[in-house]
């Protein structure tokens, strides 16, 4: 059992492999946490709490009481009733109080763990079990319940967890902040690492002591944004990716969002995540439900590399669905970069002829082959065919693709709609707005309100018109704006605040129904580049256009951000052009291979225009990462360089679970003059074992050598390939 509940301590333990985190009832029912890391053998640790330290309990020191909540270690705690740390439930009821207080009801313990209504979340296999605790709390001035799940999957540090409110009175009431985790730590010596970014810089890493007050980083953009990810983790000062306890939360959602830290006047550090409590509003009429989304908690003592192999693990077997799971994805050639909005039916069959010659496997037409769209001023929410761009038809393309023996792929942009087009002409009022105010253009265009059914419905039933009748094996689902105005023509006053989460349920939906009826179908999303990378997405689609910057020194960091919760296997990464049309760096396209190796794979470019040299390593490329890319959606990641900390180079390894093989990949940033090479150690490997590089098969080198010594990296001036700067090889060491 991973789940215990001890009836005469009143105490729950929640196993997970080799974590343990605990909390139990206490006086006046309510949740105080015990303990969460390295797992411990003990049942009761009820010292932790230290509920014999004054200020003493409420039963008997009722004079106290706020002090006594202002210091608890709380598993859910309320506003309004004297804990003034940050709280995670906040109300509005009949009578226009805010103040809620939860106390213990009951608990169940079962096998398995429940889907949560209209979200994504984790799920159980037979690989990969959990068992489920629910404790069902109530405030019983106003009968708002609140079931707290917890779920612990056994064989990972992973333990997940999720809050379903309802109203169980007869009168409505309000939830103004619904999160869906606090974890309490008794001290503050932590570092906060965090994914930020911007538009072509996405999660990069930043990390910081933490220091008196509240940290935090959110988003209020109605997508889960550039700037900031739905991630952090708490680590000890000294950790790194190796070493040290690091506690990593990543919130299964897609909008608005907090994940804040905050140490208290204690020295103690509360950390919470959530739906964004800013302009979030929910109303529950009486015997109605709402269910706050999953956040994913890693545990790890052995640094943060070790969290990412977890965060990995999860996603890959326990989040990620589909026929593409646990398949190779077909390596493809996207026109945006080659063509942008410039392009007809002999264009980009010129493309695809010149790729499948190459070897590459699929076409994927991006922005521009709808409506009357020339640009990025017009026709969204019209997906008809361009018929004067695609002479012939969309069929004829995908018909004459597929002759080449390529998959065809197709862009989306299903949330959106441009003012000059016939859906907005025809209806106004479903783009998300408020009547009589200015509507923000954004890229020149407005944004679909998700939140009503007949909108969704009349997308999709534009989608399926297209898929149904074209052999369309790929859809990149693209969001290319943040929200603003945000108000329906649909809901009534009292329930306009739910519109944010109502517009994410709505994404929700269209993507669930799309992925059933197609199930063959590979979805990729897109935001921007990388705006919607969370676990929310992944849910739906086993690949996520990672950042519309594509030069392969900028991705080294993007990729490094990305892989600290994201499976690299999910990371979408081409080949372009040079020079790079965002920074306008010039990298050889040997090195653009082998970053873009690190992800899904592909070529944004327009092959018939490239030089010819780079068009003669195509096929190497494709066969090498046709070979690799088993252990690269398999293996266990390990990151050896740091490009925030040293952007001179980088390096990171692909090792399979059963250490057999190993990828290293090493990129030059900067040459350095007249230094001796690197010495670089390797990670992952089986210390007892004897390993070759594949080039040198009679050389065999120990494990314990490789890692604790490690290779001289590169050897010499120009060997290898590695000469000047953004060179870049790799090496494969097979075990003897
Ligand atoms: C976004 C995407 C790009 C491309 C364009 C098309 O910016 O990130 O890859 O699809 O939209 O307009």
């Amino acid at each position: 059992m991973s789940i215990t509940y001890n009836e005469k301590s009143r105490s729950f333990k929640l196993r997970a492999n080799n974590t343990d985190y605990m909390f139990k009832v206490i006086n006046g029912e309510y949740l105080g946490h015990v303990y969460y890391g390295k797992k411990v053998p003990d049942e009761d640790m009820d010292w932790l709490l230290r509920l014999d330290e004054s200020p003493f309990t409420p039963e008997t020191n009722n004079r106290d009481r706020a002090v006594y909540l202002d210091t608890t270690p709380f598993e859910y705690p309320c506003f309004g009733i004297g804990d003034y740390r940050e709280s995670a439930l906040k109300i509005l009821d009949s009578e226009g109080m805010s103040t809620c207080d939860l106390r213990y009801v009951s608990h169940k313990i079962y096998e398995g763990k429940p889907a949560l209504e209209g979200l994504p979340a984790t799920f159980t296999t037979d690989k990969s079990p959990a068992q489920t605790l629910e404790v069902t709390m109530l405030d019983a001035h106003t009968g708002l319940e609140a079931v707290l799940v917890y779920s612990v999957f056994e064989n990972l540090d992973v333990i997940t967890r999720s809050v379903r409110f309802r109203n169980t009175s007869d009168k409505p009431l309000k939830l103004t902040r619904a999160l869906s985790a606090c974890v309490e730590f008794d001290h503050d010596k932590f570092d906060m690492i965090t994914l930020n970014g911007s538009w072509a810089r996405e999660r990069h890493i930043e990390r910081a002591p933490l220091h008196h007050g509240k940290q935090s980083i959110d988003s209020c953009r109605g997508e889960s944004s550039h700037q900031n990810n739905p991630f952090a983790a708490l680590c000890e000062h000294n950790a790194d990716e190796d070493r040290g306890e690091v506690f990593g939360f990543n919130f299964v959602y897609s909008g608005n969002f907090i994940a804040q830290a905050e140490v208290t006047q204690h020295k103690k550090t509360r950390f919470v995540m959530g739906i964004n409590p800013l302009d979030f509003e929910w109303l529950l009429e009486s015997g109605e439900t709402f269910t706050a989304p999953e956040v994913v908690m890693v545990h790890s003592d052995e640094g943060i590399g070790k969290m990412s192999r977890i965060f990995h693990d999860l996603y890959r077997e326990n989040l990620i669905r589909g026929e593409y799971k646990n398949k190779r994805r077909p390596i493809l050639i996207n026109n945006w970069e080659a063509t942008y909005f410039d392009f007809n039916t002999d264009k980009i069959l010129s493309i695809a002829k010149e790729a499948s010659k190459l070897g590459i496997e699929m076409l994927v037409l991006d922005d521009g082959w709808f409506g009357h769209r020339d640009s990025d001023n017009s026709s969204l929410g019209d997906w008809f065919v361009y018929e004067k761009k695609l002479q012939g038809g969309l069929k004829h393309l995908v018909d004459e693709v597929n002759k080449l023996g390529m998959k065809f792929g197709l862009w989306f942009e299903p949330e959106m709609v441009s003012p000059d087009s016939d859906l907005y002409r025809a209806h106004p009022d479903w783009a998300i707005q408020i009547k009589g105010r200015d509507m923000t253009l954004c890229r020149e265009q407005y944004v679909l309100d998700y939140s009503r059914k007949e909108v969704r419905d009349y997308v999709y039933s534009m989608m399926k018109n297209i898929l149904d009748n074209a052999n369309i094996e790929y859809i990149k689902w693209d969001m290319n704006r943040q929200l603003t105005e945000v108000g329906s023509a649909a809901l009534p006053a009292e329930r306009q605040r739910e519109l944010w989460h109502r517009y994410v349920l709505g994404v929700y939906d269209l993507m669930g129904r799309l992925t059933t009826d197609y199930p063959h179908i590979l979805l990729e999303n897109c935001s921007g580049g990388g705006a919607r990378f969370d676990p929310g997405i992944l849910y739906f689609s086993p690949q996520i256009w990672c950042s519309d910057d594509t030069d392969a020194i900028e991705r080294l960091k993007i990729q490094h951000g990305t892989s600290i919760c994201y499976p690299c296997s999910t990371m979408g990464a081409h080949v372009s052009d040079c020079p790079n049309h965002t920074v306008g760096r010039n990298t050889p396209f040997r090195t653009r291979g082998h970053v873009a190796m690190v992800g899904t794979f592909g070529y944004e470019l327009d092959v018939t225009r490239i030089p010819q040299e780079d068009r003669d390593m195509i096929p190497a490329q494709i066969d090498e990462f046709k070979k690799y890319n088993p252990l690269v959606r398999t293996g266990d990641h390990y990151r050896i360089g740091n490009m925030f900390e040293d952007n001179t180079w980088d390096a990171w390894m692909f090792v399979a679970k059963d250490k057999s093989e190993a990828l290293f990949e090493f990129v030059q940033v900067m040459a350095r003059p007249n230094m001796r090479s690197r010495r670089i150690k390797l990670k992952g490997l089986d210390p007892d074992a004897y390993y070759y590089e594949e080039s040198e098969p009679d050389k065999l080198i120990s494990g314990a050598a490789l890692m604790n010594a490690g290779i001289n990296c590169a050897k010499a001036w120009g060997a290898d390939g590695i000469k000047g700067d953004y060179s870049s090889k790799i090496l494969h060491y097979i075990k003897h």
